[in-house]
């Protein structure tokens, strides 16, 4: 038993948080390049203008790639790079970008795994009101269809959109991109980017592309600190309000009754047009599930404080669940009937600020190791047990642009130097390297 021989091993990253090279090569600004100049809304003051520097340093990341030995990378295609408008015109000089990188990725064995949209809405089309327009299902099947014709036969795995409850975020909760504070707004924002995914499905059908297509959706399951009936009404409410906005449509063909009673109630119920549901459901071949933690909830706040001194924690003050890998699995094929592969899309842990080095000079991210090794036996567990899993990316290659944590929430097995922009492997990096080789068989 144990993890098969092809098996996906990986490392996944995003555009907007390693790229940098924000105004280069005719690139058009995204949502977070804007939102990041607005004073108090990034740890520090950082903007992603040259993150990692990826741009002019993907040789360097597919050598660390390599030093690993995974077998594919998860990237991200900046929509503003390749259209700077966001509708008709393709900037030459980003399409060749993005050409240099799965040349070099597939050149050296690692299959690219992209993702269309991780959160970086070019500029121009906020400017036209963004994810609350609805016309925005025709601009991003516009862009996908250009990037499945140009890209179709050198990339093997799509993902139509990441996580799309950051459109939640950043349209009702004001908290990421691009700022704005409307609940009802947020819901249409959150219901018009699944309706894109659907409809991006359809354009990578007819674009006669090679390969597989899904989406990223992110499951931080409530756990109820008490037993008791509050506890566990909350724990309904929020499972609803957060996960299964995305998961219900995408996996099971509609909203819940509570979702759409409560919504209704509320007086923030979003437009849904006939034909959205079945678009949101079409048939894909593979959901990615990025899974992190479970989040004990509590409406007492004392019995919530308590848990937090009792618990098993990390050094970020984040709970250590392993379990929550196994138990995400389980719940989409319960509540599913899930009968496409799972990809885990996303997996990893922070530390807040530097590591300490070792003696030898090299981070000593012991508390990364311990994450990981017990989230890959939770994964290993969920294989044995029969669920399709085809594979794990960590979260993530190096250091990067943690959104509004800025450059202050480490997620890297490779440090990153934001004064020199180079990366040196943490003990994770060696840790995971020879992980995978164990597991190959090397
Ligand atoms: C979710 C997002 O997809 C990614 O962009 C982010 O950096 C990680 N998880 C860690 O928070």
């Amino acid at each position: 038993m144990g993890f098969k021989k092809d098996f996906i091993w990986g490392l996944a990253t995003s555009a907007g948080q390693v790229e940098g090279g924000a105004a280069d090569g005719g690139r058009g600004p995204s949502i977070w390049d804007v939102f990041s100049t607005v004073p108090g809304r990034i740890h520090g003051g950082v903007t992603p203008a040259v993150c990692c520097d990826s741009y002019h340093r993907f040789d360097r990341d597919v050598k660390n790639l390599s030093f690993v030995g995974v077998d594919s990378y998860r990237m991200s295609i900046s929509w503003s790079r390749v259209m700077p408008d966001g509708t008709g015109r393709l900037n030459d000089a980003g399409v060749d970008y993005y050409k240099r990188c799965f040349e070099a990725l597939n050149n050296a064995g690692i299959k690219p795994n992209v993702t269309l949209y991780h959160w970086d809405l070019p500029q121009a089309l906020e400017e036209k009101n963004g994810w609350v327009n609805r016309d925005v299902i025709g601009w991003f099947s516009e862009y996908a269809d250009k990037m499945f014709r140009i890209f179709g036969d050198v990339v093997p795995l799509w993902s139509t959109v990441n996580e799309p409850i950051a459109t939640y975020v950043g349209y009702a909760l004001g908290a990421f991109a691009p700022g704005r504070r409307n609940e009802k707004e947020g819901n249409q924002a959150r219901h018009n980017i699944l309706v894109a995914h659907g409809a991006a499905v359809d354009a990578f059908r007819a674009s006669g592309a090679k390969g597989d297509i899904g989406i990223v959706i992110d499951i931080w399951k409530r756990h109820a600190i008490r037993d008791t009936e509050e506890d566990r009404r909350l724990v309904i409410d929020q499972d609803e309000r957060n996960w299964k906005f995305y998961t219900d449509p995408v996996l099971g063909g509609s909203y819940s009754d509570y979702l759409l009673s409560h919504l209704q109630s509320e007086g923030t119920l979003m437009d849904i047009k006939d034909g959205d549901l079945p678009l949101m459901h079409r048939p894909i071949d593979f959901y990615g599930l990025n899974v992190y933690n479970r989040v004990p909830v509590s409406v007492d706040s004392r019995a919530a404080a308590d848990f937090s001194q009792g618990g098993n924690f990390l050094n970020n003050k984040t709970e250590y669940y392993p379990k929550a890998v196994y138990d995400a699995i389980r719940l989409v094929h319960e509540l599913y009937d899930l009968k496409i592969p799972v990809y885990i899309t996303e997996n990893g842990t922070y530390s807040i600020g530097e590591e300490a080095r070792g003696a030898d000079g090299v981070k000593e991210d012991g508390d990364r190791i311990r994450y990981l090794a017990g989230f890959l036996e939770w994964l290993e567990k969920a294989v044995d047990e029969g669920f399709d899993v085809r594979g794990y990316y960590l979260w993530s290659l190096m250091d990067n642009f943690e959104w509004t944590a800025g450059y202050n929430y480490r997620f890297g097995i490779f440090e990153t130097d934001f004064d020199t922009l180079e990366c040196r492997p943490k003990k994770s990096a060696y840790w995971y390297r020879d992980f995978i080789k164990k597991v190959k068989g090397q």
